[in-house]
């Protein structure tokens, strides 16, 4: 009994050890993942509207999020499904960020779901993209097929980096190499890739690439490649930029803002050379952008 009893305490408190040093190795990234509520990054919606039907398309569309959401935990952080029959039927998908956990996912997708109405009042069609997922809805096929639009970049307005062409080509580089690990993923495998950078002593690179898993490794490619040129162009220089395509999303910051846990690797950019203190700049506030450019 003794024995026993002390085994189980010991083993309890391993547990909570190895608890505890769980906590301690991953709350600095994990904080940001678990603890906020995900944010709003935009939300795009068709200007055709359900209003002229008989109310059965809009209706699906409430099958539809409530399919999402209670798969939500399921299916590695992708699922596709329909709502309804032709000609009212509703295509929907969901893409949670490679990185967070099922519960957090589902909280996304719930969110997702129940502000859709508000953000896009009976639009035919939506996607909406928050930090940690994504939810896109039509009354026409979007499953396996890749689409680069609309498409949306979003970046502050003030927060450039000390170098900014340096900093511009080091997100390029960076960048290339995840589109091609999130693209060439083993098959089954998320297509998701993260990696960090040092840029100076003072500031470190993180980026972020990723494509919905239903499409082809060249697709994917290309929808990153396009991506990341087009926000480099927007971005210019800044710290922080959002390129978000229906198929594929890229992300960088200066700050951590994904689960550090799922990186490999950390490499050096180019050449560091350190800035004057003062030109360093704080991170932004995530989900506040000034800069938004939209192309449908
Ligand atoms: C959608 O509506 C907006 C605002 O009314 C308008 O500016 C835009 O041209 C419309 N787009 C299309 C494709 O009809
Ligand atoms: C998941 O989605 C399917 C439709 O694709 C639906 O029938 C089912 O009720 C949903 N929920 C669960 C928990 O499977
Ligand atoms: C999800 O998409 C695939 C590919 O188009 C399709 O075969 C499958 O039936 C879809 N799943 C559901 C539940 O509709
Ligand atoms: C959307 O449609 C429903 C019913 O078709 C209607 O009750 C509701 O007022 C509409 N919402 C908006 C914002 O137009
Ligand atoms: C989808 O809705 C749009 C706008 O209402 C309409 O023009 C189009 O024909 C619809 N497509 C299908 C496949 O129902």
């Amino acid at each position: 009994m003794k024995i026993e009893s002390f085994i189980t305490g010991l083993m309890m408190a391993a547990d909570f050890f190895t608890k505890i040093c769980f906590l301690a190795l991953f709350l600095p990234a994990f904080s940001f993942a678990s603890l906020a509520e995900s944010k709003l990054l935009y939300s795009y919606c068709s200007n055709a509207t359900t209003l002229t039907g008989n109310g059965v398309y809009a209706a699906n569309i409430n099958h539809l999020f409530s399919y999402l959401s209670t798969n939500a935990t399921e299916h590695d952080g992708f699922f596709n499904t329909t709502a309804g029959q032709e000609p009212n039927m509703v295509y929907g998908l969901f893409l949670c960020c490679g990185d967070v956990h099922p519960e957090n996912c589902r909280d996304c997708i719930n969110l997702a779901a129940a502000v859709a109405p508000q953000l896009c009042p009976n639009r035919t069609w939506a996607i909406i993209w928050y930090e940690e997922c994504m939810l896109r809805y039509s009354n026409q096929s979007i499953f396996s097929s890749m689409a680069e639009k609309p498409r949306v970049d979003l970046w502050h307005d003030t927060n450039y980096a000390p170098e900014p062409e340096r900093f511009n080509r080091l997100v390029g580089t960076v960048m290339k190499e995840i589109a091609s690990r999130a693209s060439y993923a083993t098959l089954g495998a998320k297509k998701f890739a993260t990696k960090e950078a040092t840029f100076t002593v003072f500031q470190t690179l993180y980026s972020l690439a990723q494509c919905t898993p239903d499409i082809s490794s060249e697709d994917c490619y290309r929808c990153l490649q396009d991506a990341v040129r087009d926000l480099l162009i927007h971005s210019n220089g800044n710290t922080s930029g959002f390129g978000l395509h229906p198929s594929c999303t890229v992300q960088y910051q200066t700050a951590p803002f994904y689960n550090l846990v799922f990186n490999k690797t950390k490499t050096a950019g180019p050449p560091v050379s350190p800035p004057e203190k003062s030109l360093l700049l704080p991170p932004p506030a995530p989900g506040q952008f000034n800069k938004i450019l939209v192309n449908k």
